[in-house]
């Protein structure tokens, strides 16, 4: 199928990054939040953030205009239903996305391609859920959508050659450089990131370094863009956390089970730089350490 316009479900962080991506690259685009209440901050954040990219000169205000009329914001799934495309981009939780693959089975069509933007979740159990399984398969961006060129196109147990031949072409035209992979949890990249992430916040708790060294450590010494505390900060904690789960719950061995500084920072709410405070309180310029973590934590 020439993928002509694209349905996404779920307008949080992800969502609008991949809503974005594909209107600036000249697809219509439908965007459905997800959750009761109004789109208006959706499209505010969607205008905020091609407004950086004008003033960076890197497109013109009549290109920002053209790529914003591209997308239609709805808070009705039942807007997708012309949709060749559907990315779903709701929680990291498999109950809402199997009852959300259940909805879409019966909004789109049958030729549709479904896809998932879960980080570790099986996109196989997804699958299981839908009548016409060769259309359903993984879409994996990476966090900032519009900047990151990866794109894990996964494979689920059914999921059809000429589905991963459309994928692949469709994220191509978007700008991207995908790679196809199994579905096994985690993928290639949360696979090898996330106990990466699950090890630096053990070696904060047996008071190896401080949550500065040993992000400045990675920075400067294994050259990464980001230390690891400030990368589980930008991913959202909350996604770590249940990736940790996720991950751990397909091992089942407990070095990758969430530490608990973890789960105690994603109780308190504090879920990264979208909470405004995570590992480092961001409210601070520049951004210092949480101070709820000063205090020894186990
Ligand atoms: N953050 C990352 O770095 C990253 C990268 C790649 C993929 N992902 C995946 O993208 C998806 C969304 O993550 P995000 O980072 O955009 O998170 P987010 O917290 O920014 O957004 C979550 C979205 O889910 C919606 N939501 C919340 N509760 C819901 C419910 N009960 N039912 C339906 N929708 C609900 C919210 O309205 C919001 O639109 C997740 O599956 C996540 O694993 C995240």
């Amino acid at each position: 199928m020439d993928i002509q316009n694209v349905g996404i479900i779920g307008t949080g962080a992800m969502g609008l990054g991949i809503a974005q991506v594909c209107a600036h690259n000249g697809f219509p685009v439908t965007a459905v939040k997800a959750t009761p209440g109004s789109w208006e901050r959706a499209k505010t954040t969607v205008e905020k953030s091609f407004g950086r990219i004008v003033e960076r000169g890197k497109m013109t205000a009549d290109e920002r205009d053209a790529a914003m009329s591209r997308i239609t914001f709805s808070t009705d799934e039942h807007a997708v239903a012309c949709c060749d495309l559907i990315v779903e981009s709701v929680i990291e939780d498999i109950d809402t996305k199997k009852d959300l693959f259940r909805r879409l089975e019966s909004i789109c069509r049958p030729d549709a391609l479904l896809t998932t933007n879960t980080s570790t979740l099986s996109v196989t159990a997804m699958m299981a859920v839908c009548k016409h399984r060769g259309r359903v398969a993984g879409l994996h961006f990476f966090n900032p959508a519009p900047v990151m060129k990866l794109v894990e196109i996964i494979h689920g147990f059914e999921t059809s050659d000429e589905t991963l031949s459309d994928l692949d072409a469709f994220c191509k035209k978007i700008g991207k450089d995908p790679v196809i992979v199994q579905d096994t949890t985690g993928f290639i990249v949360n696979r090898l990131l996330t106990p990466y992430m699950l090890n630096a916040i053990r070696m904060l708790e047996r008071g190896t370094g401080t949550i500065e060294s040993i992000d400045h450590a990675m920075r400067s010494g294994a050259a990464h863009p980001m230390g690891p505390f400030e990368l589980a900060d930008y991913i959202g904690l909350d996604v770590v956390e249940a990736m940790a789960t996720n991950i751990f719950h397909d091992v089942r061995h407990e070095h990758h089970a969430p530490p608990h500084t973890l789960t105690r920072l994603v109780q308190l709410g504090y879920l990264g730089r979208k909470t405004g405070k995570g590992f480092y309180d961001y409210a601070q310029k520049p951004a210092v350490q949480n101070p709820a973590l000063l205090r020894p934590v186990v």
